[in-house]
């Protein structure tokens, strides 16, 4: 989801904390760490024809990567949303963006479509954009 990107810039993020606040389920989380807010994490849910299903999404500070916390994060995401319902779960990541293709497959979603030059990265370069998924039954299977 591209609006995982990054954090938002500030006006659209307060826009989107202040709609958060109002969400009932909530739909987006702080990820806190011993006390420590290091990133924010949501499910979004799809309308009308793709009722059932929803968007996943993830960030995290800098200095927080590489220890893990996307993956169990988003493996408590997982679990949540399928218990509340949903059927399907969804995230579109860049090519380029390696860590976030692993914490997708760590928490078992699986690679369904590649959109060729999708993305334009900060340089003003494109990039193919990779569709991630995964349905309630798929089991717990991670790599
Ligand atoms: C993507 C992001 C969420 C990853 O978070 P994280 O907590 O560091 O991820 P984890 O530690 O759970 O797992 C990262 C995995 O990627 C791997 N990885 C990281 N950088 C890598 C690289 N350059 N090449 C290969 N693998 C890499 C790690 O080794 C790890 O895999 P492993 O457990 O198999 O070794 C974080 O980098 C981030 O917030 N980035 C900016 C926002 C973003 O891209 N959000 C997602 C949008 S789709």
């Amino acid at each position: 989801m591209s609006g995982w990107s990054q954090p938002s810039p500030a006006e659209g993020a307060l826009r989107k904390v202040t709609s958060a606040s109002f969400q009932e389920p909530p739909q987006y989380f702080a990820i806190e760490v011993n006390g420590e807010l290091v990133g924010g994490a949501g499910i979004e849910p799809c309308e009308d024809t793709h009722r059932g299903v929803a968007i996943v999404g993830y960030w995290l500070g800098k200095g927080h990567w590489g220890r893990g916390i996307a993956t169990a994060t988003l493996k408590v995401l997982v679990t949540r949303a399928f218990e509340s319902g949903y059927r399907r779960l969804q995230a579109s990541v860049f090519e380029p963006n390696i860590a976030s293709i692993r914490v997708l497959e760590k928490a078992g979603f699986k690679c369904e479509g590649r959109l060729r030059a999708s993305y334009v990265q900060r340089d003003g370069t494109t990039c193919d954009e990779l569709i991630f998924g995964k349905v309630v039954g798929d089991g717990d299977e991670t790599q």
